[in-house]
């Protein structure tokens, strides 16, 4: 197991943060992993916010229908995305985010519960651009186990779609 497939196994939504803040050099390495993260015909199409502001960071929780646990961690990354433009490359870039956070020992969790117009209003969003997710960035203050994933077989299909692929770890 290398460490990027380390990193990857470990990711889990965390939901309680520990209130420490982020060393710049980890928040750097965090938004450079989103910077070298691809995009189509290399367009990188997208913008983020980061969100360190205490005050800034309760009203986006409020926004975030109300996850106000997403204001405990010290930094919330929103992911925003150009006029006309699809979701597809944002996601990209701020699962690049997300999972170098977690190689640093940092928890995130994807937020797709917000309300679009009220976190617009809160972060000075332009009204044409969308938003892809959110994420807080934290320390862990809580270790849960890994949610289940339907079986192999039921996601994985061999040259054709309903085929069986044999598959083991
Ligand atoms: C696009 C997307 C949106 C999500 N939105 C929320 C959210 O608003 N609030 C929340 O608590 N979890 C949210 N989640 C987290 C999922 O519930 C979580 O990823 C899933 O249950 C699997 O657990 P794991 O991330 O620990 O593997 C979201 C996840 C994704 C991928």
């Amino acid at each position: 197991m290398n460490e990027t497939l380390e990193t990857m196994w470990r990711r889990r939504s965390i939901r309680r943060y520990r209130p420490d803040g982020i060393p710049e050099e980890h928040l750097n390495l965090v938004l450079e992993a989103a910077r070298r993260a691809p995009t189509g015909s290399n367009r990188q199409n997208w913008r983020m916010v980061v969100v360190r502001d205490p005050d800034v960071r309760r009203r986006t929780a409020e926004a975030c229908n109300g996850q106000m646990w997403v204001a405990d961690a010290p930094l919330i990354l929103c992911l925003v995305t150009l006029p006309g433009e699809g979701q597809v490359n944002g996601t990209i870039v701020l699962d690049h985010a997300i999972l170098a956070a977690t190689s640093l020992g940092y928890g995130t969790c994807w937020i797709g519960a917000y309300d679009a117009e009220k976190v617009k209003a809160v972060l000075g969003i332009p009204e044409d651009h969308g938003i892809v997710c959110l994420t807080p960035v934290g320390l862990p203050a809580e270790r849960p186990d890994p949610r289940p994933r339907k079986p192999p077989d039921e996601l994985f299909m061999a040259d054709r779609f309903g085929a069986e692929l044999d598959y083991s770890l």
